[in-house]
């Protein structure tokens, strides 16, 4: 059992009564996260990896030593798989991008499924001139079809990209038979982690993906941080995604060389106080167990889930039997808009709309569902008033 972690939310000190149900699209912030990120800046702030005075090097010792707390935090085989980019977006654009200069040839098959946001769509749209797209379907009940993805799978397909937690049902993807199938055909896999990772335990080298991807913010973290594994033989194949200082080993006016390494993918001054603020709310996340948030968060979400399924006229999209702390929902004739308006009068944050994923909502022939998403800091007072709050509101907006 976690003990109720809103103390340790400073926004919660200012909005004493806010229940923030949008975790899925971006986590609230830890103090020690913020801490670490005032201090970086007030105390400790000069550029690294370029310096040899003492505040220079001392912070680009943080800094790596960041990088090796996300090592150990996803079982990484070790920090040089670690690449810093500027969002879970901008890693699947790097490996789209680098997968189509270096990998891919004409007429390539890149398997995706219905499944997925938009981060992990578009970026294989700007390559698709050299590409075709195979799309896995999903089933009524919103579940990945994983019939489809297999028979999907063959010598044309160079590589799969799918996520490993949808971001719309919460729903978690099983990749023991997709991996089976791509070993078979020797296809490399990325998988889109943003979701999965703030909730449950990464193995990485369990796992065994060529490429995985997540976010700072949906830890705990700070804005503009991404994370890109990529196994070595990958980082020594591709070729660099942007140019700069950093990622150089001798520039002339006309030409340049470029490090090896996961260094060739970091040009330019990185986000660094967001990586040491990472580092903080990492520190957070293993305090208080990732084992022990799963657990938590599941037993929230399934306490939500019982009392909503009383209600005849609430739709709950996707299967409950696999997933975690995601509910998406709709109820019968109400806009989905209206009822968030109204939770909002209640101090009730919940996300609605396509959530970045209008496949899934083709799919369902919506324009869109209501999304509650739960973090460590929520209890079972929040979803008994949430509860309550959606009965108030379905009488105001059904009278
Ligand atoms: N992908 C994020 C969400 O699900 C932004 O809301």
């Amino acid at each position: 059992m976690i003990k109720n972690l809103k103390k340790r939310f400073p926004v919660f000190k200012k909005n004493k009564n806010l229940v923030f149900f949008d975790t899925a699209a971006s986590a609230l912030k830890v103090d020690t996260m913020i801490n670490a990120v005032n201090e970086c800046y007030s105390y400790e702030y000069a550029n690294i990896h370029r310096g040899i005075y003492e505040l220079s090097s001392k912070l680009t010792k943080r800094y790596e030593d960041s990088r090796l707390a996300v090592s150990k935090f996803v079982n990484s085989p070790s920090f040089e798989n670690i690449i810093f980019t500027k969002s879970a977006t901008e890693g699947i654009n790097l490996v789209s991008s680098c997968l189509s200069d270096n990998y891919f040839n004409d007429g390539d098959e890149v398997l995706l499924t219905s499944l997925e946001h938009h981060a992990n769509l578009v970026p294989w749209h700007l390559v698709s001139k050299k590409i075709k797209i195979i799309s896995a379907k999903i089933k009524s009940t919103g579940e990945l079809d994983y019939n489809d993805l297999l028979d999907k799978i063959n010598s044309k397909t160079k590589l799969i990209a799918i996520t490993h937690m949808s971001n719309v049902t919460g729903s978690i993807t099983n990749f023991d038979e997709i991996k089976i199938k791509a070993n078979k055909f020797n296809v490399p896999i990325l998988i889109d982690g943003c979701q999965y990772v703030p909730h449950k335990k990464l193995n990485i080298q369990e796992l065994d993906p060529d490429f995985y991807v997540f976010s700072a913010h949906k830890l705990y973290g700070p804005s503009g941080l991404g994370i890109l594994f990529m196994k070595s033989k990958w980082i020594d194949r591709l070729e660099p995604y942007q140019g700069g200082g950093s990622m150089i080993k001798n520039v002339d006016t006309d030409s340049s060389t470029y490090l090896n390494g996961f260094q060739k993918f970091e040009a330019g001054t990185p986000p660094i106080a967001e990586v040491i603020g990472l580092s903080a709310s990492l520190d957070f996340i293993n305090e208080v167990g990732i084992d022990k948030i799963y657990e938590y968060e599941n037993e929230l979400t399934q306490y939500a889930y019982n009392l909503m399924i009383k209600s005849n006229d609430i739709k709950i999209y996707g299967d409950f039997s696999n997933q975690t702390s995601i509910i998406s929902f709709n109820i019968d004739g109400i806009h989905f808009n209206d009822l968030a308006m109204l939770l909002d009068k209640k101090n009730i944050a919940i996300r609605t709309g396509h959530h970045c994923a209008q496949p899934f909502m083709k799919h369902f022939k919506i324009s869109g569902n209501a999304r509650m998403s739960v973090g460590v800091y929520n209890t079972k007072d929040d979803i008994d008033y949430f509860i309550k709050s959606i009965h108030e509101v379905k009488e105001i907006l059904k009278s």
